[in-house]
C-alpha cells in the first residue's frame, strides 16, 4: 500500500482525509507534537528517519483574521514551514503535494482556473501564495476550498 506522510493531521482536512482514505493508503500522520515545521533541523531529522512514498503537507496557521495581526507568526509557519518540510523531502527524492487555497484568488473575476493570476486578498491568503512559489513546478499543488 501506498505510504502517504502527512502533516496537519489532527486538523479539520487532514483528519476528515485519513478517515475516509485510511482503507485504501498507509497513512504516517505528523502533528506539531512530532515537530514543528519551523524548526529546519528537528523536521529533517523526522523526515530522515521516515518511510514514506509521497508527503501531503497541510500543516498551516490558518486564522485568517488572525493572520492580520500575527503576520510574522503566519508567514513563519506558511512560508518557511512549507519550505523547510519541502526541503527535507526533496533531498528524499520522495513526491510532495501542498495544500494550498482558493482564497489566493480575491474573488472579483470567476472563474478561475489553474492559469488565472492570484490576488491573495490578505496575509493569510498572500502567505499561502508565497508558499506555492516554493514548490512551483516541484510539487502539486491543489488549491482547495
Ligand atoms: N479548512 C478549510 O476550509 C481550508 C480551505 C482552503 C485551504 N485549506 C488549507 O488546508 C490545510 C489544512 O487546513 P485545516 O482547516 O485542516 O487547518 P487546521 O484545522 O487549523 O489544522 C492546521 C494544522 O496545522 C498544524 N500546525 C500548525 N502549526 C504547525 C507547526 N508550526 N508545526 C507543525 N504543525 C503545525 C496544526 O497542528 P496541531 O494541531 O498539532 O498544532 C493543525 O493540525 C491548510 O494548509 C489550509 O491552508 C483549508
Amino acid at each position: 500500500m501506498t505510504k502517504i506522510a502527512i502533516t496537519g493531521s489532527n486538523g479539520l482536512v487532514g483528519s476528515r482525509i485519513i478517515e475516509l482514505l485510511k482503507k485504501d493508503f498507509t497513512f504516517i500522520p505528523f502533528t506539531q507534537k512530532d515537530f514543528d515545521i519551523t524548526d529546519p533541523s528537528q523536521t529533517k531529522k523526522l523526515i530522515d528517519k521516515t518511510d514514506f512514498d509521497l508527503m501531503i503537507h497541510l500543516a498551516a496557521y490558518t486564522n485568517v483574521a488572525g493572520a492580520e495581526t500575527n503576520r510574522e507568526a503566519c508567514y513563519k509557519i506558511n512560508v518557511d514551514g512549507t519550505r523547510n518540510i519541502f526541503n527535507a523531502v526533496q533531498d528524499k527524492e520522495k513526491k510532495f503535494i501542498f495544500i494550498s487555497t482558493d482564497f489566493v484568488f480575491d474573488g472579483k473575476q470567476p472563474p478561475y482556473d489553474e492559469d488565472s493570476s492570484p490576488n491573495p486578498p490578505g496575509i493569510y491568503a498572500d502567505s499561502k501564495y508565497q508558499a506555492e512559489k516554493v514548490v512551483k513546478n516541484k510539487a502539486m499543488i491543489v488549491r482547495i476550498a
